[in-house]
């Protein structure tokens, strides 16, 4: 434990509790929490609150005393006591260019190691620049993207690496695939990040003057181009995610990634007539978004606070191949899991602020990704909890390109 906050109150905060994502990531927390930590839930609404608590006591009595904070976004003294009270906070509060700022300044401020659910380039860019120093300062650890944004592609990437040959250039693709439906509020979270294209690539600019480049190292994320993998016989589609920028963040920060290291990120599609449609969907849905009466009548087919039921999401499925090549070395792995944005999601986002709290990672601070404050320990908790993590082909020859 950091001798810095060991002697707070909760262990673990959950501030979202009461959402879709927030209940099931209690309802993880409940099921596996360590017997001797100490966890409370935070909220705006106490009626809300009481209610997930009478919940998990039914599936864990033990959870008798677990304490309720209330705390609204709009409210930053209620957050700064939340962020006083913890060692780790934990926000499914979003979308979280609307919400989540007051929470980031409160836990920098505070020293208090924080995760959220963030997939919003923008916003994670604008805590950089806001938050990362007085983070540095305090020692606080500011993890975005603990969910399905990012850690099976960051985590996947650093997986990968360390099955390649140490020291040489390394090119690394990855490709996600999934059967998956989504939730009211990362619908919402979508739509906001979609509206705003300019103020994201300010926010990207701005960043990048301020992040220190590594000396004697490159390090590169490439847009590639729609084509066919023959490695994994699928046909991929380029994907503008927040992914791939995580991977870059993670590539500079740890030098095991190699002197020259470049990735791209991609949606695998079996069929070709799959790859234009997809291209012409996200077009047409990238100009509807900038309509603010289109935006709110998409927003309208799915409320915030719903997400898929239970059946559908026992049937869905997320896969993550990576191609790795480096030293004349091709190695093909998989990352692979249930639901992803739910299930999946719940589990990697408790299980991060529980290797926060309780495993000894190396000594990081300020805004940081999975694999640089977390990583190998993540990774061994997320495989213990059931997400496969597994070398698929390793040949000796460079394929020839994709
Ligand atoms: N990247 C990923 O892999 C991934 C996966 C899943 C979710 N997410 C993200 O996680 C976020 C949550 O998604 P969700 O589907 O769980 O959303 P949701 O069901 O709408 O839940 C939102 C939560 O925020 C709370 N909230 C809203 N305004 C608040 C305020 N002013 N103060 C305090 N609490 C407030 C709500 O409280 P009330 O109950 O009181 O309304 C609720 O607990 C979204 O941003 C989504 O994009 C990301």
């Amino acid at each position: 434990m950091s001798p810095r906050t060991n002697a707070r109150p909760f262990d673990v905060v959950l501030f979202g509790a009461t959402g879709f994502t927030g209940g099931l990531t209690a309802e993880y927390l409940a099921a596996r929490l360590p017997s001797e930590a100490k966890l409370a839930l935070a909220g705006r609404n106490p009626a809300k609150l009481e209610a997930v608590r009478g919940r998990l006591l039914r599936s864990n009595p033990q959870l008798e005393d677990l304490a309720l904070l209330q705390a609204d976004s709009s409210d930053r003294q209620s957050l700064s006591r939340v962020a006083e009270s913890a060692r780790v906070v934990i926000t499914t509060v979003g979308p979280y260019l609307e919400h989540g700022e007051p929470l980031v300044a409160a836990c920098a401020a505070a020293g208090t190691d924080y995760v959220d659910l963030t997939g919003e380039p923008e916003f994670v860019d604008r805590m950089y620049a806001e938050h990362h120093a007085t983070a540095e300062r305090t020692g606080a650890r500011i993890v975005h993207a603990c969910g399905f944004d990012s850690i099976p592609h960051d985590l996947g990437a650093l997986f990968t690496v360390q099955q390649l040959p140490p020291g040489a250039p390394v090119t690394l693709r990855g490709v996600v695939r999934t059967n998956a439906a989504i939730s009211g509020g990362t619908l919402h979270s979508g739509l906001g990040q979609l509206s705003r294209p300019r103020a994201m690539v300010r926010a990207a600019s701005a960043r990048r003057r301020l992040e220190p480049r590594p000396r004697g190292r490159r390090v590169r994320t490439r847009l590639g181009l729609p084509g066919r993998d023959r490695v994994l016989g699928t046909w991929l589609i380029p994907l503008p995610t927040i992914d791939p920028e995580v991977v870059r963040r993670s590539a500079l920060a740890r030098p095991d990634y190699g002197p020259d290291f470049a990735y791209s990120h991609y949606a695998g599609v079996r069929r070709v007539a799959t790859v234009a449609g997809a291209v012409a969907g996200f077009a047409a849905a990238l100009a509807a978004v900038q309509v603010p009466p289109l935006r709110r009548a998409i927003g309208r087919r799915l409320p915030q606070g719903e997400g898929p039921a239970a059946e559908r999401r026992e049937r869905a499925w997320f896969t993550v191949d990576f191609v790795g090549e480096s030293g004349g070395q091709t190695v093909h792995t998989q990352v692979r899991g249930g639901d992803p944005g739910y299930t999946e999601t719940a589990k990697m986002l408790a299980e991060s602020a529980l290797c926060l709290a309780f495993d000894d990672n190396p000594p990081t601070a300020g805004q940081v990704t999975t694999a640089t404050a977390m990583g190998e320990n993540l990774l061994r908790r997320l495989r213990d909890a059931g997400i496969a993590f597994t070398v698929i082909t390793t040949t000796a020859a460079p394929h020839d390109g994709r």
